[in-house]
């Protein structure tokens, strides 16, 4: 056993995703005797969960993996392990492994369920483990999870992704579509409505594709088929490629009792000809006649997205064009980001890279605009009582908080029992974004 109490600490990096593959490395921690702590220097394992989408989450992992070299010298005993999207890139993990010599483990996305071997090995020998599978494996089922996010549980879906998106770099480290039985999720979603969580988010990186390699699996009939379990819970999921996003999925959110009106479905930009560029598979207008679509089943259905800007050649013009889309799609919110060179991707070829200041402006501009539609969605509702999912409380502010079925955060005073609680808040005022209500 090792020196010290048996603490692990994970700091994860990136998407929903991530976050949930970090409750399975703790799951495995946990299952071989390790409990978690909040402070790195309390830890005999320090696991990294990377994440490699944009140039930032890279550079801020290496420099805290850097940042370690100090508590290790103090500290001969503990184990540092780096795993997750940055690791996986060609020639990375070696790089990692030359850089930071204080490492003791690397692995990557596909052997990530094989964490727990590395590091019993690590455990009863000394050597350094740099292992890193090249191509992805069959779906994996019963890898323990210690959950941290109640009342929400997430679960996963697909894995992998199709699409190539010229600028997107998660195809290359996340490999083909790979989508978990119907049976194996159903099973799973029961589990966590009996356990009591109140939140249930399927994720894949293109949950519409979802059962494409399973015969007579699709994704409306898993929406219908989990809506049918019996209890009280909310049915979300993350994230929907637009050129599957189908009126019946539509129709299969508008007849559950469960799934929420609300859907995370990324625009990236508004230009037709970025569009194509950026390899999306569909226009500007083909995005908002889906939304159109799924307003007209249901009016009051919140769409968030993400958009980028600065897509290499992406000209002034490209960019009202992203300005004009955010004016009429009406988001209720907008993950922006300013594109990103990921090496290996066809974009990072292509002449035309945008200056770092145009994009700046530009994405400043951006959340000018979506920032005012998020005001005026927030005034709406002034004096209106909604049912907040309890889900925590926030120091910062003294004031509990959680979200109605739109996704819209809401500050209330309450007690600690209503954690993982439906409750009933009237608004009383609005801070931008973010809602003020009290208990009713
Ligand atoms: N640069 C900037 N943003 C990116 N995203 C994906 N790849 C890049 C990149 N190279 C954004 C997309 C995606 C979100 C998860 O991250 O908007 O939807
Ligand atoms: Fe990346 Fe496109 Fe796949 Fe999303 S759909 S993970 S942006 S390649």
């Amino acid at each position: 056993m090792l020196n010290g109490n048996g603490k692990y600490h994970i700091i994860t990096y990136g998407c929903q995703m991530n976050l949930h593959e970090s409750e399975k490395l703790a799951g495995i921690l946990s299952s071989r005797g390790f409990a978690p702590c909040n402070e790195p220097e309390d830890a005999d394992i320090i696991v990294f969960n990377t994440c490699c989408i944009r140039e930032n989450a890279e550079k801020r992992a290496e420099g805290n993996i850097g940042a370690l070299k100090q508590l290790k010298k103090r500290n001969k005993n503990l184990i540092i392990a780096v795993g997750g999207c940055l690791t996986q890139q060609k020639g990375r993990a070696e790089a990692l492994r030359d850089k930071f010599p204080f490492i003791d483990i690397i692995f990557g996305t596909h052997n990530l369920e094989e964490f727990g071997t590395l590091l019993d090995k690590k455990l009863s020998g000394n050597e350094r483990l740099i292992e890193i599978r090249e191509k992805e494996g069959a779906v994996r089922e019963n890898t323990p999870k210690t959950r941290t996010s109640y009342p929400n549980a997430w679960v996963n879906i697909t894995y992998g992704c199709n699409n190539f998106c010229s600028y997107c770099i998660v195809p290359y480290v996340r490999g083909r579509e790979r989508s978990r039985s119907p049976e194996d999720i159903l099973n799973e979603v029961r589990g966590l409505v009996a356990e009591g969580y109140k939140e249930i988010t399927l994720l894949g990186q293109n949950v519409n594709s979802y059962g494409k390699d399973i015969p007579g699996a699709d994704f409306p009939s898993l929406i219908r088929r989990i809506s049918d379990i019996g209890g009280k819970f909310r049915l979300k999921f993350m994230t929907s490629h637009p050129k599957d996003f189908s009126e019946e999925l539509v129709r299969a959110i508008c007849d559950s009792d469960k799934a929420c009106p609300s859907v995370h479905l990324p625009v990236q930009a508004g230009s037709d000809r970025v569009l194509a560029l950026m390899n999306r598979k569909y226009t500007k207008e083909e995005y908002l006649d889906k939304l159109a679509v799924l307003r007209e089943y249901i009016p009051h259905a919140a769409v968030t997205t993400d958009i980028m800007v600065g897509f290499p050649t992406e000209t002034e013009d490209d960019f009202e064009e992203t300005i004009d889309l955010v004016k009429k799609a009406r988001f209720s919110g907008a993950f922006t980001f300013v594109y990103s060179k990921r090496k290996g991707t066809p974009a990072a070829e292509m002449q035309g890279q945008v200056p770092a200041a145009v994009s700046k402006k530009r994405i400043m501009r951006l959340i000018a605009l979506q920032n005012s539609v998020n005001r005026e969605y927030s005034k709406a509702y002034m004096g209106k009582t909604v049912e907040v999912l309890c889900e925590g409380y926030d120091a910062k502010r003294d004031k509990y908080l959680g979200r109605d079925i739109y996704g819209r955060m809401i500050y209330f005073t309450g007690t600690a029992d209503l954690v993982g609680e439906f409750v009933q808040v009237k608004v009383t005022a609005t801070g931008g974004i973010s809602l003020m209500g009290e208990l009713i």
